[in-house]
């Protein structure tokens, strides 16, 4: 049977300051994070999980791991250590790209997503490395990574990113928060603010075998081209914070939740029961300029919403969030409503006072620079995603422009630049895409005509332009929603359009650069973030290059 729903409360994560007060200012320093295998109780009535989790010891490494909280414009250090055992805890496959460690051990290495770094702190796919850095993948450099965080104030994660095994790393629990402040400009905003009232929600679908273990497939679709690899990882239980389905005592007052889905290829359409609204005030690593209240919003993988929910104006005395999202999306099953429809609960107080200060603000960031596709026209690019098929139909690998990590660097952009990338779907599902270093915003969403017109040609000749990408793309018009019109580090690209985006190697400070190279080795990726997608194999290098 399922587990009992709501009775398990939201647990904090705890916290790590990115810096150190001295002499009443801010300095860098260095923190070491391990990742180590323990147990982990998802539910009061489920045995413990052995799970994969980052702490500064194994004692206090939990799921998700310590949220990270650094200053704009102080520097931090990070020294990532790999603790964990000889053997993963969950199926992998070795017929796809993969690191495969000769000696035994977990192969891992962790990226800042959304972070603006070098390329050797990055967390490259080839800078993987075991227990004691035993192993070390072909493009290791260093132990000990450096974020500036010279960019703006907002919301970042760390996860696993290592060749082949970034689903099954994150499964098992290698994710983590990571907040960018500026005390000086957000103040003004006037949010709710402290650890009650500015609160993560990491959400995370996963299924249990009734030992407690995460389940996971052992067998692939296609088990004579992949043993173990499927296209989408999907899971029953959906858990919050690390616990299933769990619920947090508010009081009638206003809350800020940073929502970010960790699921590996699971969608959520969230909304609050009794027409509660989200007033969303961000997305992954800004601001929006105004706040914007929405009935729903649609989460997908790896993407953040920060968002103001007002329990004072509920008319009931719970509210819970729901999903409705179909898996794959958005062409799949609905959720089941005893299931994955369902989040969390939010208890809300009755008798208690309710002082709040805090307020949903008229204007939020003006500084960021308007998203102009002429500014970057003189350097477009046709990004073709590519669905490949088993004779049977199944899905066997997944490409970016028919290419794979490992074939030779097609996108150079010049450092500090802005270009125009038009990225076409030619698949069933919704991909959400990621770039590394730079951010991203979708300016026109047009349906593709005669589709199959335009795949003919492209499995031909694999060439947008030559397959007269302009005649097709001529459907009907999505508008971008108005909640997700800001500086992005994922956008959602439909099936059977094409998504003009703007993308931004340059910090969205108009006169602000780099202080490191950005064009040094090994480079940077971009990538699909459905996991089991990225792994097999919607990846490609990224070089900057003068
Ligand atoms: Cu969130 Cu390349 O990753
Ligand atoms: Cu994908």
């Amino acid at each position: 049977g399922s587990l009992k729903k709501y009775v398990e409360p939201l647990p904090m994560m705890p916290k790590l300051f990115g810096y150190a007060m001295k002499d009443g200012r801010p300095k860098s320093i260095n923190l070491t994070i391990g990742m180590f295998e323990k147990k982990w109780k998802f539910h009061r009535d489920l045995p413990a999980t052995t799970v994969f989790v980052y702490g500064t010891s194994r004692n206090a490494a939990t799921f998700p791991g310590p949220t990270i909280e650094a200053l704009q414009g102080v520097a931090l250090n990070i020294t990532w250590e790999n603790h964990l055992p000889e053997q993963h805890i969950l199926p992998w496959d070795p017929t796809i790209p993969v690191a495969i460690a000769k000696h035994g051990g977990v192969p891992a290495v962790v990226h800042l997503h959304g972070g603006v770094h070098e390329p050797q702190s990055d967390g490259s796919a080839f800078a993987w490395f075991t227990a004691n850095f035993r192993e070390k993948g072909s493009k290791w450099t260093q132990a000990t990574y450096h974020y500036p965080n010279v960019q703006h104030p907002g919301n970042l994660w760390y996860h696993d990113h290592a060749l082949g095994l970034t689903r099954v790393n994150l499964l098992a629990g290698l994710i983590g928060t990571y907040i960018v402040r500026n005390p000086l400009a957000e103040a003004p905003f006037g949010l709710p603010t402290g650890d009650n009232y500015d609160r993560h929600l990491v959400l995370a679908d996963r299924s249990f075998y009734k030992d407690g273990s995460l389940h996971m497939n052992f067998t692939g679709n296609n088990p004579s081209i992949h043993p173990q690899w499927q296209p989408e990882y999907f899971g029953e239980a959906i858990t919050v914070n690390g616990k299933a389905w769990p619920y947090l005592a508010v009081r009638r007052r206003k809350y800020r939740f940073r929502i970010l889905n960790s699921s590996n290829a699971r969608y959520f359409n969230l909304s609050l029961s009794g027409g509660l609204p989200f007033t969303v005030i961000g997305s992954d690593v800004t601001y929006l300029r105004k706040p914007i209240s929405m009935p729903w919003i649609i989460v997908a993988p790896a993407e953040i919403f920060d968002v103001v929910v007002d329990f004072s104006e509920a008319k009931t005395s719970s509210v819970t969030m729901t999903n409705t999202a179909p898996y794959p999306f958005p062409t799949g099953d609905p959720p089941a409503s005893s299931l994955s429809g369902q989040v969390m609960k939010f208890v809300i107080a009755q008798n208690e006072a309710n002082k709040d200060d805090s307020r949903i603000p008229v204007s939020l960031m003006d500084k960021y620079p308007v998203a102009d596709e002429k500014e970057g026209a003189a350097a477009r690019r046709y990004i073709v995603m590519y669905e490949y098929q088993s004779v049977t139909g199944e899905p066997t690998h997944l490409y970016i422009n028919g290419k794979r990590l490992e074939d030779p660097v097609t996108e150079t952009p010049r450092p500090e630049s802005t270009e125009v990338w038009e990225v076409i779907n030619l698949t069933q599902d919704n991909h959400p895409l990621h770039l590394h270093l730079a951010t991203l915003q979708a300016v026109r969403v047009q349906e593709l005509v005669d589709v199959e017109v335009f795949k003919a040609c492209m499995e031909k000749k694999n060439d947008a332009v030559e397959c007269n990408i302009r005649a097709h793309a001529v459907g009907k018009i999505e508008a971008v929603p108005e909640h997700e019109k800001t500086w992005k580090n994922i956008v959602k690209i439909n099936p059977a359009y094409v998504t003009t985006i703007i993308v931004k190697f340059k910090l969205i400070d108009r006169d602000a650069c780099y202080p490191f190279d950005a064009t040094a080795q090994p480079g940077y990726v971009y990538h699909c973030h459905i996991l089991d997608h990225e792994d097999n194999a919607m990846i490609r290098p990224l070089l900057l290059k003068n």
